[in-house]
């Protein structure tokens, strides 16, 4: 229905203060979630939805996500060199092909909005989708190729949501729920860290959006909402008094890994899923709890 979407944006530019001193050198992105930088699983689920070129909006000491996503050449050959062949293809799999990642700057935190907005050449005229990398999403197929089947369906605007518990409501952007369709629901409006008893809904907006192109229009406008930083909410609630949004609850779950309890819980989850590990991680996780509870 509406056109492909052949682009995605990657916000990594934020300051990551609730990690340090993990993040003093460190982006918070390259945080590993069991082997793999929280990044490169993002940028993973990207690739499952048919994404071909990965623009990543940096700022000061972001470098080496840089060289995540770059071939090393040493390392490449001691492999080789190893009979480490297993390794080397599972590495070399990892990296987006040639000319399919953009890096460009945000000089100043000064918000996620601002951030997206960085991105408005290098995405051009076209609708794009935007993935938080703070986010990790568990699920058997992603949750941007679950996004991409409602876009496919509806056009539009695209926003993930998932049901949230009553007492974490005022944490989250809350959207309002019209008319159910197929797979999606059309979306009524939207509030930023609401209380439990104005919300909307219990469905939150966690990070993942399919969005059309106007809106740089309404970011380049944009004056700074909460905290003083410019903030995609506000410009998506904009956008809404002349396109379409739809929602969609996609199966999976979510963990925000900009905070630490999420972040440990999204290693747990990530470990017991993996063939190669998850029955001896589950086991010596039952020998900790049951230490904990004796
Ligand atoms: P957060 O506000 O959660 O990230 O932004 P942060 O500022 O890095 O974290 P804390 O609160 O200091 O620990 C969510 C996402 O938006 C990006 C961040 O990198 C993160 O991926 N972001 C945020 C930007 O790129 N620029 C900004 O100005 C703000």
């Amino acid at each position: 229905m509406g056109r492909q979407i052949k682009k995605a944006v990657f916000p990594v530019a934020g300051l990551g203060t609730r990690f340090l001193p993990a993040t003093k050198a460190m982006p918070k992105e390259m945080l590993t979630v069991v082997d793999r930088p929280a990044i490169q699983i993002v940028v993973d689920e990207a690739r499952e939805a048919g994404i071909e070129h990965f623009i990543f909006v940096t700022g000061r000491n972001k470098g080496v996500i840089e060289d995540h996503f770059d071939k090393q050449y040493e390392l490449e050959e001691t492999l080789r060199q190893r009979g480490k062949i297993k390794e080397l293809t599972l590495l070399q799999a990892d990296l987006p092909g040639a000319g399919q990642t953009s890096f460009t700057r945000q000089q100043e935190p000064l918000g996620l909005g601002h951030a997206v907005w960085c991105a408005r050449d290098l995405v051009g005229g076209e609708p794009f989708a935007l993935l938080l990398p703070d986010v990790l999403v568990h699920a058997e197929r992603g949750c941007l190729a679950q996004m991409m089947d409602v876009y496919n369906a509806h056009g539009g605007n695209i926003i993930a949501v998932e049901e949230v518990p009553r007492e974490r409501i005022h944490n989250y952007g809350i959207v309002g729920v019209g008319e159910e369709l197929d797979s999606a629901f059309r979306i009524t409006g939207m509030v930023e860290k609401p209380t439990a008893d104005e919300a909307p809904s219990n469905l939150m907006i966690l990070g993942r959006y399919i969005l059309q192109p106007e809106i740089f229009d309404v970011l380049s406008s944009q004056d700074p909402g909460s905290g003083g930083e410019i903030q995609i909410t506000d410009a998506m609630i904009s956008l809404m008094e002349s396109q379409d949004f739809f929602g969609c609850r996609f199966e999976g779950r979510s963990y925000d890994c900009g905070d630490k309890i999420g972040f440990l819980t999204a290693n747990v989850a990530f470990a017991l899923g993996r063939e190669d590990i998850g029955p001896n991680f589950l086991s010596a996780l039952q020998d900790i709890l049951k230490d904990q509870t004796s």
